[in-house]
């Protein structure tokens, strides 16, 4: 470099000095007008695309795993890294030493160059900081598992059914399909107790939606409700629990009515005249509502699992409780309360209270018919009108299911 050209440098210098800028108000303009934008914008995203709520927090809610927002899952991720013992390094050290990396870098980044290509190094420390913060933030993104979805069901129709769902399941063996209430027949430890009715205004009346909640949750362990709250033990979370609270306030809290189609979509449908019944349309809806509650996985009651189709016919000590066109079959001497002494005493079924009248027909007419899994066409359709769909595809099930096909006349 000679003197021609120094002095050329130091005269654009002594320019670039009279023209400038000012931290103060110039660089201080700029910024408040770029956090200016960046304030609309977030209005706006707020305003428009809202944020998505996630259920109110809950104490109790032992299944919950806190995470943090997006902008830290990299840290989130170092962490995994570092376990136990080690974990400080994870916590500290390392973001320690980043944070100590940029606090320094005027001291020992003196380059007087600002072209990026005099400027490798620091571009190639920041290039590889800002890909292990995105690579660590897609990996724990990849591998963190969602959020259990509790306040998934936010419509009140899913609520009411979900909320049937769960309540039969959980608590018909002791409260009756109804809450009705009455004495326990068939829950060991329980047998005999005089279960009071929930059904009722009175008790509706004065039971505010969180009472019951934590009814649900704690249990009355000293009067022989158990918890269900996974919390306390049991198997039920915050959410399906207010599914449960929700179910019992439309359906026996006069005061309230259920919206129609809600109604009609978890019932039992009633037969047409000439229908056969079939085990997705008719029976499984009474099986969930009836008897699941004491015949799934977990309970005894004779080893009779009742949680799908095959479960139903090919479950039990006594198995099979049922046999196609066989009006004598077990099932259907216990749901007409016929004594039944040749095996063991056995109680009739439900044991605390009999099934209704059309339901037992139902299910009888369902044994009679070979236990049809799925809707059959109606006798007497013409038979062009339902062509036999090959079973080649599904051997197993077509051998052992009683094929009730169009083929086979039906009383
Ligand atoms: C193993 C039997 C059993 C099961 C299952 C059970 N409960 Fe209970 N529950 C009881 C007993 C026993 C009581 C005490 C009843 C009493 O004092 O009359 C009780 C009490 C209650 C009460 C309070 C009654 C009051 O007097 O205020 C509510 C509400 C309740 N149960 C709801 C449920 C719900 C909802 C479920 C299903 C998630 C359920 N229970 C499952 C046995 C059971
Ligand atoms: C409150 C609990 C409870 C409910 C609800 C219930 N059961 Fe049972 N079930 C039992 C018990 C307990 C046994 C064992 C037999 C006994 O002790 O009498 C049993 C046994 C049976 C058996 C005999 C199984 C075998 O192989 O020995 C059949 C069949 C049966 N139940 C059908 C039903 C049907 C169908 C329903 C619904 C309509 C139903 N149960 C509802 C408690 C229940």
């Amino acid at each position: 470099m000679n003197d021609e050209q120094k002095r050329e440098i130091d005269a654009r210098h002594e320019q670039a000095k009279q023209h400038g800028v000012k931290f103060f108000p110039d660089i201080i303009y700029k910024d408040m007008i770029a956090a200016f934008g960046v304030f609309v914008l977030l209005l706006l995203l707020a305003v428009f695309l809202g944020v998505k709520p996630e259920p109110p927090a809950d104490p109790n809610d032992a299944a919950y795993v806190p995470r943090p927002e997006w902008y830290f899952l990299f840290l989130f991720q170092l962490l995994k890294y570092f376990p136990g013992q080690i974990e400080w390094i994870g916590t500290a050290v390392v973001p320690g030493l980043a944070v100590l990396a940029l606090l320094l870098l005027p001291f020992y980044d003196r380059s007087p160059f600002r072209h990026w290509r005099r400027r490798k190094l620091a571009l190639a420390i920041m290039g590889a900081a800002m890909a292990g913060i995105i690579g660590l933030t897609i990996v724990a993104a990849v591998t963190t598992p969602p959020q259990e979805e509790t306040a998934a069901l936010t419509s009140l129709g899913d609520r009411l059914l979900a909320g049937q769902d769960l309540y039969s399941i959980q608590c018909v063996e002791c409260h009756g399909d109804e809450g009705q209430g009455g004495e326990i027949a068939g829950v060991e430890g329980l047998e005999g107790f005089l279960m009071k009715p929930m059904n009722v205004g009175d008790y509706m009346y004065t039971r505010e939606d969180d009472t019951l909640a934590a009814i649900i949750a704690y249990g009355q362990p000293d009067l022989g409700m158990p918890p269900f709250g996974k919390a306390y033990g049991g198997e039920l979370s915050p959410g399906e629990i207010q599914a449960i609270v929700t179910f019992m306030r439309y359906t026996w809290d006069d005061r309230m009515e259920i919206p129609q189609d809600v109604a009609s979509a978890g019932a039992v449908p009633a037969l047409a005249p000439g229908e056969i019944p079939s085990y997705s349309v008719h029976i499984q809806p009474i099986v969930r509502r009836t008897c699941l509650s004491c015949h799934r996985e977990g309970k005894k009651n004779n080893n009779y699992l009742m949680g799908s189709y095959r479960e139903v016919l090919d479950t039990g000590d006594n198995s099979p409780v049922m046999v196609a066109g066989d009006a004598n079959s077990l099932l259907l001497r216990l749901l007409r309360r016929e004594e039944v002494t040749e095996i063991k005493d056995l109680d009739p079924m439900p044991p605390a209270r009999p099934l209704k009248p059309e339901w037992v027909e139902m299910f009888e007419l369902w044994v009679a018919a070979g236990m049809p899994e799925t809707p059959v066409p109606a006798t007497g359709a013409a038979p062009a009108a339902t062509p036999t769909p090959p079973v080649t595809g599904t051997p197993p099930a077509a051998s052992l299911t009683p094929a009730p096909t169009s083929g086979t006349p039906t009383p």
